[in-house]
């Protein structure tokens, strides 16, 4: 997508130098840094610090750290030490599970000088595959907004209210929920979106409202507590979100607060969709409640904000009293039976276990 009219993705490799390039996200919006890994350690510290961070980007990042560890020592200890070490950084999205078990088990046959080269490869068809994935979804998707801009007529925009990143920046390219909503922009559909704005770290400020201004997209930054009024007053068509993992029955396990949306979405009969890729898809899970890891977070999250003064310095405040106890989980469950559908590559389906054993046959488990 564009940053400043420019082209660009949220991970890449330059010809000539063996690391790997990345926007330093915990820096946007207020400012644009992008930092080079040299090794797998350095990805590790890229993911847990969320320089890098949304299931499919995790996903990728880590795929790439295989890849610098491989380089690095490609014998089957310092392989499965990478592993270990990128698997502790986030528990929730299986993405990174996904694509570290998809690096060993590609390397694990193959002889130690052969495994840097193959990594190298794996990764960057992981990245690319991504954005294949999320076009794919972009394509299915859009005839959701299609349906009702037809339906509310010529000048009536859709608004669709999304929750936290799951813009491209949480992906390789193009995101996610963010697919169809592009499509739909570059087809010429008036769209609006209402950007939650995602506390404690404020992805949906921070980095939604930043990718979709980049793009031109209109949008409008809302407290997290507001979607259930608009949707009482008619002022949401449509919500779509990302997913860190969808269990094999359609439960689905997002940015905490997606739960209490999908609530508001139902009482208020507007459709609740989930962009769900098929590597963040957990086809070894059924019960999201019981079964999902939730990720704890630092209580410096809630207890202090970082955000630009009116001098142009980045400062960070406590907003909390000093000594009030916090509770920071990241993630929470949405069930299946609140989601109006899954929007996968390959087409949009039921959320349960029929429509994604029919969809996903060859990733079914026993
Ligand atoms: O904690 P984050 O910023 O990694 O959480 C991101 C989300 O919850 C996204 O909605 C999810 O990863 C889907 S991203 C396409």
């Amino acid at each position: 997508m564009q940053v400043d009219g420019q082209a660009m993705r949220t991970i890449w490799r330059q010809q000539g130098d063996a690391g790997v390039f990345i926007i330093d996200q915990t820096q946007l919006p207020h400012r644009f840094v992008t930092r080079r890994l040299a090794t797998v350690a350095d990805a590790a510290e890229a993911i847990l610090a969320m320089q890098v961070r949304g299931a499919p980007l995790i996903g990728a990042a880590a795929a790439y750290g295989m890849a610098l560890a491989a380089a690095d020592d490609p014998t089957d200890s310092a392989l499965a030490a990478a592993a270990d070490l990128l698997a502790g950084t986030r528990p929730t999205a299986v993405n990174l599970q996904w694509a570290v078990s998809r690096v060993l088990e590609r390397l694990t046959p193959l002889p130690a000088a052969a495994r840097a080269l193959a990594a190298a490869v794996l990764a960057t068809d992981i990245a690319e595959q991504d954005i294949g994935l999320n076009r794919a979804m972009g394509a299915h998707g859009v005839k959701l907004i299609e349906a009702i801009a037809a339906e509310k007529g010529p000048g009536q925009p859709v608004n669709i209210l999304t929750h936290c990143n799951a813009g491209w920046l949480a992906t390789v390219d193009r995101g996610t929920a963010t697919a169809p909503i592009y499509e739909a922009y570059e087809r010429g559909i008036a769209i609006h979106v209402y950007v939650d704005e995602t506390r404690p770290r404020n992805q949906g400020a921070s980095l939604t409202a930043w990718e979709l201004g980049q793009q031109g997209v209109a949008h409008t930054v809302i407290p997290d507590n507001t979607g259930g009024h608009l949707m009482q007053h008619g002022l949401v068509d449509l919500v779509i979100v990302g997913t860190d993992r969808t269990t094999a029955t359609g439960d689905v396990c997002n940015k905490i607060g997606t739960y209490l949306k999908a609530l508001a979405a139902k009482d208020n009969g507007v459709p609740f969709y989930v962009a769900a890729p098929s590597p963040s898809i957990d086809f070894a899970l059924r019960d999201g409640v019981a079964e999902i890891p939730i990720e704890q977070r630092s209580a410096a999250e809630v207890t202090h904000m970082t955000g630009v003064t009116a001098a142009g310095t980045i400062e960070t405040v406590r907003i909390t009293p000093e000594g009030s106890p916090v509770a920071n989980y990241g993630f929470d469950v949405t069930p299946a039976r609140l989601v109006s559908g899954l929007i996968t590559e390959r087409g949009v389906i039921a959320a349960n276990a029929e429509a994604l054993a029919a969809a996903f046959p060859e990733r079914m488990i026993a």
